[in-house]
């Protein structure tokens, strides 16, 4: 695992986007995988930036998203599916066909769940997978006790994670769907890169967890640790928890500037 604490969201973000940005760059028919929440945005926005100002062209990429909540219909304004318009492809020119995102509203869930696998299989696997974390560790929608070595497939949200994403239903609880679709952390873990992202104090708990405590189903992102290439860019509230924190600033300061995007 790479760790890259940066002294605010902000310029995480500007980081997060430039390790993304040269990967299309590099590769532009590359396959992304996306994830919504509040972490990922500013990161969103900067993609955006550079695709306006920079003509970083998305015309070939595919994309995926990790989860969507069940019984969502696309159009309702807290799918991920709408997030994902409004917050990125609205911006860019990813055609419509290549962007995909579980369908909560599917009437055959496992079935839809295989196709899903099956489709980022013919895409030729994920070359970058965009994390965040949940208070309690989750990665997608994997909560705690998830099997490590999960696919696609229903899941039910944790009080917790209900508590936490009712801020983005007028803080009500009740209006939080309890079941979602996510990846599994066996897909996840496929993806030639993991990119997670964690900013706040809110995150620093699980990310000590993540990264210096022991593997376990009890946090899924550390899995992450038996990822061959795991980046994790944190903001210093993020990081308040970690013992070794000064030691991966170091590591990161002596890298050399060709490499930091890598
Ligand atoms: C979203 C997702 C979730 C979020 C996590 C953190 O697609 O998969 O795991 O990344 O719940 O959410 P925020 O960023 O809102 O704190």
């Amino acid at each position: 695992m790479e760790i890259i604490i940066s002294q605010t969201a902000e310029e995480s973000s500007v980081l997060a986007a430039r390790v993304i940005a040269r990967q299309v760059r590099e590769k532009p028919d590359s396959v992304l995988g996306l994830a919504t929440g509040s972490t990922p945005i500013r990161m969103y926005q900067e993609l955006i930036r550079m695709h306006q100002e920079e003509g970083l062209d998305f015309s070939r990429v595919t994309t995926f998203n990790l989860d969507e909540y069940v019984g969502l219909p696309r159009t309702h304004d807290q799918s991920y599916y709408y997030f994902m318009q409004e917050q990125l492809f609205k911006y860019l020119n990813i055609p419509a066909a290549n962007i995909h995102l579980p369908d909560g509203m599917a009437a055959d869930i496992p079935a839809h769940c295989a196709e899903y696998e099956a489709q980022i299989q013919a895409a030729g696997g994920i070359d970058i997978q965009v994390l965040g974390i949940g208070s309690d560790g989750h990665i997608a929608f994997n909560e705690p006790t998830s099997s490590l070595s999960s696919r696609t497939r229903i899941k039910t949200l944790t009080e917790q994670t209900i508590e936490d994403n009712s801020r983005f239903f007028d803080g009500d609880e009740t209006q939080v769907p309890r079941h979602c679709i996510t990846m599994g952390i066996g897909t996840i873990m496929e993806a030639r890169m993991n990119l997670l992202l964690a900013f706040g104090e809110g995150k620093a708990e699980a990310v000590v967890q993540t990264v210096e405590g022991p593997i376990s189903s009890m946090i899924p992102a550390s899995i992450l640790q038996h990822h061959q290439s795991a980046k994790v860019f944190i903001d210093e509230s993020a990081a308040t928890k970690l013992k070794l924190k000064e030691y991966y600033k170091w590591v990161y300061a002596g890298k050399p500037e060709w490499q930091k995007d890598q």
